[in-house]
């Protein structure tokens, strides 16, 4: 399976120039062979994907959307308008949006209505502390499976999970996943979409793993945690450290 490594710029940088500057460098940076997403904000997308070079390997995303298709939802974002954008790829459930609020039952509705537009979804997972008992897990398992309730089987391929277990995300993260720990949840999302779908379907599809990703430890992470790919937010936002993350993959 290809590797995936996807950039959640999340609410930065602070101007339009800057958001150009800083992928027009991680364009001219990378491999032409790697498989790349940047999730820049909303109102970025545009200009972002203004500056991607013609043959650049890079995709977009967005850190989130509505799921209904128009009408009065000040604010909101639909679908059918990240598809205009070109838009490929849309991360929902991301736990600084659970953090305000946002429901399993929201997750799902939003997965809903992008896979109706076929844009794939990057669901985001991932346990608030690690309890000695194991519920942890139990979260995980009702994110995924509430998350996709009602998706067809057709549409896993369309589908990445990424483990994001919060206490090991942002600067104030206590601290780092260890790849043993990220490849028994690795295993156990894969368990969790086989009795959804089936062998062949549930063990086609990706999971990635995001939580302080870095150049020290991103092929460490991905070699021994069992992930298809990663989720990186810091990194994605220099540059430098994006692109060495990107060429040392697919190098
Ligand atoms: P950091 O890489 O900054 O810890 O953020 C991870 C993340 O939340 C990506 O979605």
């Amino acid at each position: 399976m290809k590797k995936i490594i996807i950039g959640n710029w999340k609410m930065n940088p602070s101007s339009v120039k800057e958001a150009v500057s800083l992928v027009s460098n991680i364009d001219k940076k990378i491999s032409s062979n790697g498989n790349v997403v940047l999730c820049p904000p909303f109102i970025y997308i545009g200009a972002v994907r203004g500056a991607l070079s013609k043959k650049s390997s890079i995709k977009l995303g967005a850190q989130d959307c509505f799921y209904e298709e128009g009408g009065s939802f000040t604010g909101e974002i639909a679908p059918s308008m990240l598809k205009s954008m070109d838009v490929k790829y849309a991360i929902i459930g991301h736990s600084e949006r659970r953090a305000r609020g946002e429901s399993n039952d929201i997750v799902n509705k939003k997965i809903r209505a992008l896979l109706k537009k076929g844009i794939k979804v990057i669901l985001c997972v991932g346990e608030e502390e690690r309890d000695e008992t194991g519920l942890y897990l139990k979260r995980i398992e009702e994110q995924v499976k509430e998350g996709l309730r009602g998706v067809s089987k057709n549409n896993f391929k369309n589908i990445i999970v990424a483990y994001e277990p919060v206490w090991a995300i942002g600067s104030d993260a206590s601290k780092n996943c260890d790849p043993k720990d990220i490849k028994e949840i690795s295993i156990f999302i894969k368990k969790i979409l086989v009795d959804l779908s089936s062998r062949e379907i549930g063990l086609s599809v990706q999971i990635i793993y995001g939580g302080s990703v870095d150049v020290k430890n991103a092929p460490e992470i991905v070699s021994n945690g069992g992930v298809d790919g990663l989720l990186a937010g810091r990194a994605s936002l220099d540059a430098k450290k994006f692109s060495d993350i990107i060429n040392l993959l697919f190098s």
